[in-house]
């Protein structure tokens, strides 16, 4: 039987890459999305994978919706914490809910992913956990205090996951992007745009298909001493 795969926000940007890498792949893949409808329904139509809609940042929702996932296709094996936001502003100008939002999404939303899953992965002796953190998370970013923190917390849970999960078959690793070419991306000015890449060695932006066969990798048994690492798929815009 395929492996199942789960992906927040799985429905666009890089999350929807990686579905589709899974899903050509042989895994099957629930897809999770916050808001996004019209998105949602037309990636479902587009590739026939299901799509569920819950806030990662809420616990009771994320347990309930992966059981609602794993009642409809199988106990997960594979999940990808890809869902996550931003909400930029210099320190001084940061609110405490720019701050909360952005901690309650991409960290604590990390948490309230795996957590309902790991029982399982133990008790099955198989498990894969993917993390998507940042090139931010590693270097720090101007007016990204709250999402540099997140994405820098991202490497403390696999590395601390993977020591944890080792013996029963479990890897947790984390992927830091740099700059990929989604809409978020696609959608600032075209000078801001440009001085970006200019700041990127190779000289362009990374597609989010780049980032899904990093997953596809990290997913496979192949990968089953890979543990605790950290790839970084960024142009070599940055060394960590
Ligand atoms: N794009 C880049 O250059 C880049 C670089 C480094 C790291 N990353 C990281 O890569 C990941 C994906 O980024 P992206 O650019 O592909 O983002 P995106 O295009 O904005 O897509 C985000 C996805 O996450 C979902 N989502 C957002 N908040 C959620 C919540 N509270 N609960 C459930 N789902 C939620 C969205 O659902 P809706 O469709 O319903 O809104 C959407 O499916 C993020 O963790 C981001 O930090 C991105």
């Amino acid at each position: 039987m395929a492996r199942v795969a789960l992906v927040t926000g799985g429905s666009r940007g890089i999350g929807e890459a990686i579905s589709k890498a899974l899903q050509a792949a042989g895994y099957t893949v629930a897809a999770t999305y916050a808001g996004n409808d019209e998105a949602a329904a037309k990636f479902t139509e587009e590739t026939g994978i299901k799509t569920y809609k819950w806030n990662v940042a809420d616990y009771d929702s994320s347990v309930a919706g992966i059981a609602k996932v794993e009642e409809d296709l199988g106990p997960v094996d594979v999940v990808v914490a890809n869902a996550g936001i931003t909400r930029d502003a210099p320190f001084h100008k940061m609110t405490k809910d720019q701050w909360q939002q952005v901690i309650d999404t991409n960290l604590t939303g990390v948490f309230n992913t795996v957590h309902p899953v790991w029982p399982g992965m133990r008790e099955r002796k198989f498990g894969r956990v993917i993390v998507i953190s940042s090139i931010n998370g590693q270097k720090g970013q101007f007016a990204q205090v709250n999402y540099a923190a997140t994405k820098a917390g991202d490497l403390g849970i696999v590395k601390s996951l993977a020591q944890e999960g080792a013996r029963a078959g479990i890897t947790a690793n984390a992927i830091c992007p740099g700059y990929i070419a989604t809409e978020m991306v696609m959608a600032v000015p075209e000078k801001v745009r440009e001085s970006i890449i200019g700041q990127i060695p190779a000289g362009r932006l990374g597609e989010p298909e780049e980032i899904a066969r990093c997953v596809v990798f990290l997913a496979s048994e192949d990968a089953g001493f890979i543990n605790g690492s950290t790839i970084s798929a960024n142009g070599a815009q940055f060394f960590a």
